[in-house]
């Protein structure tokens, strides 16, 4: 079993990264074997032009395939998630992430547009085949600031959410606990509310 982790911001000291950081530490301290990928790992001009057919795109494109689960983060840019990730998720097979758990995370400076994401991010996760999409953890930046020296400082509430999220994705990847628990598909989701706030 294995996690990979996709940074979608291109910030420096990124809050969502910091989001995924601390998701991916967490697992780690489970015991679980986590990689990285982020918009640096596809050099710009290829990101812009699409080049599918390029070494880092299949690179990317292997990683994830090699995956289990995949947690991705986001900014929120005019009202939607950045642009950069999509350009990444561009590059990846029509179903890439079919079967697999993800775990969607995402910051914005305001709690309004939440929802942004639930039109934006989660209906590209499914055209990419992704039908156990969990509640996704969304924070403002309010909630959640990297200090200069690159610190992290999430709020108890936020912290706790993440925690929760990843540790139930966690019980996702158990063998055999896969069917029997609570996978949310895209339509419980659009019932349930999706991210958690
Ligand atoms: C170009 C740009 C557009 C933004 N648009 C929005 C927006 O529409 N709604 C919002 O809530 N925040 C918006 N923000 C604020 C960011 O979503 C917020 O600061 C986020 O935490 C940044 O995440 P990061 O540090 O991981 O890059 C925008 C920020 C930038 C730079």
């Amino acid at each position: 079993m294995s996690i990979i982790t996709l940074a979608g911001s291109p910030s420096q000291r990124s809050r969502s990264s910091a989001l995924l950081r601390h998701a991916a530490n967490r697992l780690r301290a489970g015991g679980w074997s986590i990689g990285e990928l982020g918009l640096r790992d596809i050099p710009a001009e290829e990101l812009i032009e699409g080049h599918y057919a390029s070494p880092a795109a299949g690179a990317l494109r292997a990683r994830v395939a090699a995956a289990d689960a995949v947690l991705i983060s986001t900014p929120v840019y005019k009202a939607s998630f950045a642009g950069g990730l999509k350009a990444v998720l561009d590059l990846l097979d029509e179903k890439a992430l079919a079967g697999k758990v993800v775990l969607p995370i995402a910051t914005g400076g305001s709690p309004a547009h939440l929802l942004a994401l639930e039109y934006g991010l989660k209906p590209v996760l499914s055209a990419l085949g992704a039908r156990h999409i969990l509640a996704g953890v969304y924070a403002t930046d309010k909630q959640v600031r990297v200090d200069e020296a690159g610190q992290p400082h999430i709020d108890d509430d936020v912290r706790q959410r993440l925690e929760d999220s990843v540790d139930r994705l966690s019980e996702q990847l158990r063998p055999h606990a896969y069917v029997a628990n609570e996978a949310y598909d895209l339509g419980r989701l659009a019932l349930a509310g999706g991210f958690s706030v």
